[in-house]
């Protein structure tokens, strides 16, 4: 074995990174990718399958040190060898006591309880975690997949479940390769990336810190320790496929159909104008120099941030194509480069002074949305497997918005998870505003029936 292939290797993180990791420490970028399956799996099998996905993404054999000293200097170890171990748990342990919570499977407590492991506070702790979790009627279990948000994206998420699919299958052994790639800000095309605003002046600064000020929910409990909750909204196929139409009627992605309905759900309550803000998560590997894939592991998002004011009596397809074209003016524009710092710098500022945001609650706006939609035609290949169900999502009890929606399209229906800080919100309050954003979907696609 050559020197260079045992020894591990060290990468500082880069400016995005850094912020989640602070996020992180927070209890905000918890990344979850949780499976119900019928069958057992073998855990050695399992385990086999992800030693194999380390050995292909150093990302995922690395470990986050901070130091003790410094408290914003990250950096990223990564072992020459893959070596995880798979923890096994006692589903019963963690839902007794909770069985009586309307409308949550067992399935889904089990996610929500994962959201919520912070392994990252430590000074040295692996970046992928793997648990099996044996469900009370012994028919099911549970796998989750849990990994700092530093390292996984949706995008990587999405690549994580299609490529463990693919090794549980493969013979081939997979040897071990290359480094973490480069921090995004290393692969922003020539000049497009600025300087934070503080370099440019308080008066960007100040107007940028009164976002976090923007019109919000209502709080249920602003006092109370923060964990994460998920409400869920699904559509069936008749219903996605009319706003999916109603989408490209209006030349918009879902995302704005998306954010525009839990706009309007949100501000149904209120009888003035009001503004909120708005947060698009672009993926950025399509247009990084040099570009990356989808199998580049790591966090390769940039945020966009909109302010809208709603006054009531808004058409879902006008708001959305309203707000759907401020995002895609900022893209445009190049802001998901040249805001990066600044939305880092926004972050972390509220992470350190949690009284610029209203009542301490650390919300950075009211709704976060992707940009892209995850398809996923997997459905028939997953029931031959065992696979019932999964969610995939990542924690916001720290700072973030007041709900994530992490959007896909499963089969042609879509399925969209609701990440909120509880107590801060209730899920009676969640399921409300899911309940009546569903209903304004709904209604909306009614013109495009088929
Ligand atoms: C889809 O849901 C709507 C209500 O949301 C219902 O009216 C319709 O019958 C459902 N269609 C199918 C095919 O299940
Ligand atoms: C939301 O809708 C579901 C299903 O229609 C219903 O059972 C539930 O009571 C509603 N929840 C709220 C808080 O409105």
């Amino acid at each position: 074995m050559s020197v260079e292939a045992v020894e591990s290797k060290c990468r500082t993180v880069g400016g995005t990174e850094c912020s989640w990791c602070r996020g992180v420490r927070g209890g905000t970028g918890i990344a979850v990718l949780a499976l119900l399956t019928s069958k057992p799996p073998l855990i050695s099998n399992l385990q086999t399958a992800l030693r194999k996905l380390q050995n292909s993404h150093p990302i995922l054999r690395s470990r986050i040190h901070h130091s003790t000293t410094e408290a914003t200097t990250f950096s990223f170890v990564t072992s020459p060898t893959s070596s995880i171990t798979i923890e096994s748990h006692d589903g019963a342990k963690i839902l007794a006591g909770n069985e009586n919570d309307d409308g949550v499977s067992p399935f889904h407590r089990i996610m929500e309880h994962e959201l919520n492991r912070n392994t990252w506070r430590d000074p040295s702790a692996d970046m992928f975690v793997a648990s099996v979790y044996a469900m009370p009627d012994a028919t099911a279990s549970v796998v989750v997949l849990r990994l700092h948000v530093a390292a996984c994206d949706r995008t990587t998420a999405a690549s994580l479940l299609r490529e463990l699919l693919v090794v549980m299958e493969a013979e081939e052994e997979v040897v071990p390769e290359g480094e973490v790639s480069l921090a995004i800000e290393d692969l922003v095309p020539g000049g497009k990336a600025k300087k934070p605003m503080w370099a440019r002046g308080i008066d960007v600064l100040s107007y940028s810190v009164n976002s976090l000020r923007l019109t919000n929910l209502k709080f249920h409990d602003t006092k109370t320790d923060r964990f994460s909750q998920v409400v869920r909204l699904q559509l069936n196929h008749t219903d996605t496929k009319r706003v999916m139409a109603g989408c490209e009627r209006s030349k918009i992605k879902l995302c704005g159909a998306l954010g525009a309905a839990g706009l309007m759900a949100a501000h149904s309550t209120r009888s003035s104008s009001k503004k909120y803000g708005v947060i698009t998560l672009t993926d950025c590997r399509s247009s990084l120099d040099p570009p990356l894939t989808p199998h580049n592991f790591g966090f390769y998002h940039s945020a966009i941030l909109n302010n809208h004011v709603m006054k009531g009596g808004e058409s879902l397809w006008e708001l959305a194509k309203r707000t759907y074209g401020a995002f895609a003016n900022a893209k445009n524009n190049g802001k998901h480069f040249s805001d990066m710092a600044d939305m880092n710098f926004l972050m972390c500022k509220a992470i350190e002074n949690p009284g610029l945001t209203s009542s301490s609650s650390l919300r950075t706006s009211i709704i976060s949305v992707f940009e892209d939609t995850v398809i996923d035609d997997g459905g028939e290949k997953y029931r031959e497997i065992g696979l019932e169900d999964y969610m995939g999502c990542a924690s916001v009890h720290g700072v973030g918005p007041s709900i994530a929606m992490f959007h896909t399209i499963r089969d042609g229906a879509l399925d969209c998870l609701w990440v909120y800080p509880a107590p801060l919100h209730s899920r009676e309050q969640m399921q409300d505003l899911v309940n009546k954003t569903k209903a304004i979907l709904i209604e909306a696609g009614k013109s495009y029936q088929d």
